[in-house]
């Protein structure tokens, strides 16, 4: 008998249901009766706490488009998790206690980075692991795309693309702050995709004067409107130039919500126009996947169980090129995919117009 458990850590997105589909349907597909699957609830906490049940079939069917995750989730941060808790817990020790008390083959884990640093640890710990990379944020090193992003950037394009009508009807400048966390991927394709004027993201920091020259230029040029994206995570040029202790305690210090509050207020002081900020926020990581995801997910799900069926732990599961391919957990964990600001398609948004707001 196969033993294996599952968990979905972090933020949720789109896809974290289809994908445990992808693994479990393939498992049973392929072990029968010979497989027992064990949800484990709300991530690592499930596993410190031992909350798990074991699943059936049926518990895989009809969630290929459901949102969020049918075995809820919760952040652990790595940081803290070789702390014991406020109730004396070691938590890697409860973690292998449980997974040995399950007698687990191996625990399959859904999530981004901080999820991956701690499989990573439980890896070095001797457990068997195979993971998934989830993230809108699209930042996991090792893999071409994350799922979640996918639906996520259709969103966030969505808005980009909406706020263009009233934006026009009142001649305004929109700053709309696109999620992502310290990268710029879902700001870089939802600020192409809604047709932004101006791209902000934390990879390349922005010159607060030139974006006012930017919008100034527009309205010289008859365009009476402008929509800025901006990553939650951009950041100025001075900003960029700060030690990174000293940018932490500057944000957090910040008297404006958020930075596209910050950023409207610098341009309020250069520019004579009406400047609203519109923050999406959780809504981009809500509701059904959309068909790339659901296709992604299917064939990362099965992907993990092949690798469980072939003993080959301590992977994630990752994308280069179309294929599904295993990368090696000490290899992921730790590092940040983040946009190249010579990449092509940055090159390209500047070629087609497109402004960064850094030169
Ligand atoms: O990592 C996904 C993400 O949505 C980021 O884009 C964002 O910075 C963060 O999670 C928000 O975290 P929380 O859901 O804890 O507010």
């Amino acid at each position: 008998m196969k033993k294996i458990g599952m968990l979905t850590s972090g933020g949720d997105c789109q896809g974290l249901n289809a994908a445990l589909r992808g693994v479990g349907k393939t498992l049973y597909n392929h072990y029968g009766q010979e497989v027992q699957i064990y949800g484990i609830r709300d991530g690592y906490r499930g596993l410190i706490e031992g909350n798990y049940h074991l699943m059936s079939p049926q518990d895989f069917s009809g969630i290929l488009t459901r949102g969020g995750t049918i075995l809820g989730t919760s952040r652990e941060p790595f940081k803290k998790i070789r702390m014991a808790d406020e109730n004396s817990v070691d938590k890697v020790a409860s973690m292998k206690l449980n997974y040995n008390k399950l007698q687990l083959d191996c625990l399959v884990v859904l999530g981004g980075n901080g999820t991956h640093k701690t499989a990573n640890l439980l890896r070095t710990e001797g457990l068997n692991i195979v993971s998934l990379p989830k993230t809108i944020d699209n930042d996991i090193w090792g893999t071409d795309v994350t799922f979640g992003f996918s639906s996520a950037v259709g969103i966030a394009t969505q808005v980009v693309d909406a706020i263009h009508t009233t934006a026009t009807s009142h001649q305004r400048i929109f700053i709309i702050e696109i999620m992502g966390h310290k990268v710029g991927w879902m700001t870089l394709y939802a600020g192409i995709g809604g047709g932004a004027d101006i791209i902000l993201i934390p990879e390349i920091p922005y010159d607060i004067d030139i974006i006012a020259s930017v919008l100034e230029k527009r309205n010289t040029e008859g365009k009476m409107f402008s929509i800025i994206a901006a990553a939650e995570g951009a950041i100025s040029k001075q900003e960029a130039a700060m030690p990174k202790k000293q940018l932490k305690s500057a944000r957090a210090e910040m008297k404006h919500p958020s930075v596209a509050y910050l950023i409207a207020d610098q341009l309020s002081q250069r520019i004579n126009q009406e400047i609203r900020a519109c923050v999406p926020g959780h809504f981009q990581r809500g509701g059904s996947p959309d068909a790339a995801d659901k296709i992604l997910t299917t064939r990362l799900g099965t992907a993990a169980a092949e690798l469980i069926i072939k003993e080959q732990y301590g992977y994630m599961v990752g994308v280069r090129n179309n294929k599904m391919v295993p990368v090696a957990l000490q290899e992921v964990a730790g590092r940040l995919k983040d946009v190249p600001p010579d990449s092509d398609i940055v090159r390209e948004a500047k070629l087609f117009g497109i402004s960064f707001g850094d030169e």
